[in-house]
C-alpha cells in the first residue's frame, strides 16, 4: 500500500526555497457586496475569509507573471540559479492560455535552458501532486533542482453577478513556488507523499468550457444569455463534506507509513479551503492553534497557489524551523487530494 517505504532510493529531496507573490490590489467582503447580493458577515462566518487579492487591469500580473514572481523568490532563498533548475512542474487551473502551459511561460520569463516544463491540472490538490513528482524526479537521481510553482489568477474568470456568489467571493489570485533539491544532508527532507482521486464526483466543482465538449461556437448557439459553461460551479457542501473526510484520512495515511502520529506534527499546512475546513481538521487532530497555519482570511482559496503561498509566509514568520515535521494536505476538484510529509 505504501510503496515509497519499501523502495530503497539513491537520494532524498528536501524543499530548499519558499517564496510567493500576491497582486497589491485588495479586495474586501464590503467590496464584493456593492457588485453583488452577498455581505462581510456572510463570507466571514461560512468561509473566514475578509479579503483577497484581484490582479487589477494593468498592472502587469497574470498567472505565469505571479508564478515567475514567486519562482525568483525561492530561487533566491535556496541559493539556486535559474539556469540550475532542470525541471519545471506547473500547477494551475487558470493558465493565461488553453495551450501551451504555465511551465514554458515561466521557462520563457526565467530565461532557463531548454530543461523540461510539465503543467499539472490538480486544481486545490495541483502542488502537492507536483511536489510529489519532484520529489520522484530528485530520488531516483535524475534531477537535481526542481521547481514547482502554483500560481492561480481566479478573478479574470469568476461570475461576479449575484448568480456566481457561492464561488466567486471564496476564490483569490496569487502564486506560490518552491525549490525542491537533492538532499545533500543525508537527513529528513520529504518524507512521503500521498495522492488520491475519485473522478466520479468530477462534476461537483468544475468548470465545463471552454473545452472539447463546451467550445465557443457551441456554446453561444446554444446558450445565448447565459454563459454557464464558462464560469466554475461548485456544490459547497457536498465538497465541504468530502473535504473534511478525505483531509483528515491522508493526513493519518501519510502519519502512519512514517509510524508518526498527530503529536509528532510540529506544523500542519492545509489547502485554504475553508478556514472551517481548517478548523475542522484541527480539532479533530487535537492540535493546538501555533501548530495549524491559515492565511485564508487575506487572500482566500487561492487553489494550486494556497499552499505554497502559506509555506513560504510560515517560514517567512520563523514558524517553520529546521526538524519540524511540516505536514501539507490538500482536497479540490476531481476530487483529488494528497498529501506530503516533509522533515525541515
Ligand atoms: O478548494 C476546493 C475545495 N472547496 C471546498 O472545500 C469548499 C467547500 N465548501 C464550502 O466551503 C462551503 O460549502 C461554501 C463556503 C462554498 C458555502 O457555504 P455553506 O455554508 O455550505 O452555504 P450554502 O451553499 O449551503 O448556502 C447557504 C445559503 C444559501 O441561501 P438559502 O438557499 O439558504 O436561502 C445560499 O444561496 O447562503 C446563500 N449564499 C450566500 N449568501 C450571501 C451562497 N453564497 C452566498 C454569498 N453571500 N456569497
Amino acid at each position: 500500500m505504501y510503496p515509497t517505504l519499501n523502495l530503497i532510493y539513491m537520494f532524498s529531496s528536501k524543499i530548499t526555497g519558499v517564496g510567493h507573490y500576491v497582486p497589491e490590489n485588495i479586495v474586501t467582503n464590503d467590496d464584493l457586496s456593492k457588485v453583488m447580493d452577498t455581505n462581510d458577515a456572510w463570507i466571514q462566518e461560512r468561509t473566514g475569509i475578509q479579503e483577497r487579492r484581484h490582479i487589477k487591469k494593468g498592472d502587469g500580473n497574470n498567472t505565469s507573471i505571479m508564478g515567475a514572481k514567486a519562482a525568483r523568490v525561492a530561487l533566491k532563498r535556496a541559493g539556486v540559479s535559474a539556469d540550475d533548475v532542470d525541471m519545471i512542474i506547473f500547477a494551475t487551473l487558470s493558465p493565461d492560455m488553453y495551450f501551451p502551459g504555465g511551465g514554458v511561460q515561466l521557462q520563457e520569463l526565467l530565461e532557463m535552458k531548454t530543461v523540461p516544463a510539465l503543467d499539472v491540472r490538480n486544481q486545490c490538490s495541483g502542488f502537492v501532486y507536483s511536489l510529489s513528482v519532484a520529489d520522484q524526479f530528485i530520488k531516483t537521481g535524475m534531477y537535481s533542482n526542481v521547481l514547482v510553482v502554483g500560481s492561480e489568477n481566479h478573478s479574470g474568470g469568476l461570475d461576479f453577478s449575484s448568480r456566481g456568489r457561492g464561488v466567486s467571493v471564496i476564490f483569490g489570485d496569487g502564486a506560490g513556488a518552491v525549490v525542491v533539491s537533492r538532499n545533500e544532508t543525508g537527513t529528513g527532507g520529504i518524507l512521503s507523499t500521498h495522492l488520491h482521486s475519485e473522478g466520479k464526483h468530477k462534476d461537483e466543482l468544475m468548470l465545463q468550457g471552454p473545452s472539447t465538449g463546451h467550445w465557443v461556437p457551441e456554446l453561444i448557439a446554444q446558450n445565448p444569455q447565459e454563459n454557464i459553461p464558462y464560469y466554475p460551479y461548485m456544490n459547497g457542501q457536498f465538497v465541504f463534506k468530502h473535504a473534511v473526510v478525505r483531509f483528515s484520512e491522508v493526513i493519518q495515511e501519510g502519519l502512519e507509513a512514517n509510524k508518526l502520529s498527530t503529536e509528532d506534527i510540529d506544523m500542519l499546512i492545509p489547502h485554504q479551503a475553508n478556514l472551517r475546513i481548517s478548523q475542522f481538521i484541527q480539532k479533530k487532530m487535537r492540535l493546538p492553534d501555533e501548530k495549524v497555519f491559515n492565511n485564508i482570511q487575506k487572500y482566500g482559496n487561492t487553489t494550486a497557489a494556497s499552499i505554497p503561498i502559506a509555506l513560504s509566509e510560515a517560514w517567512e514568520a520563523g514558524k517553520i524551523n529546521d526538524g519540524d515535521l511540516v505536514v501539507l494536505a490538500a482536497f479540490g476538484s476531481g476530487f483529488t487530494w494528497g498529501s506530503a510529509l516533509i522533515r525541515w
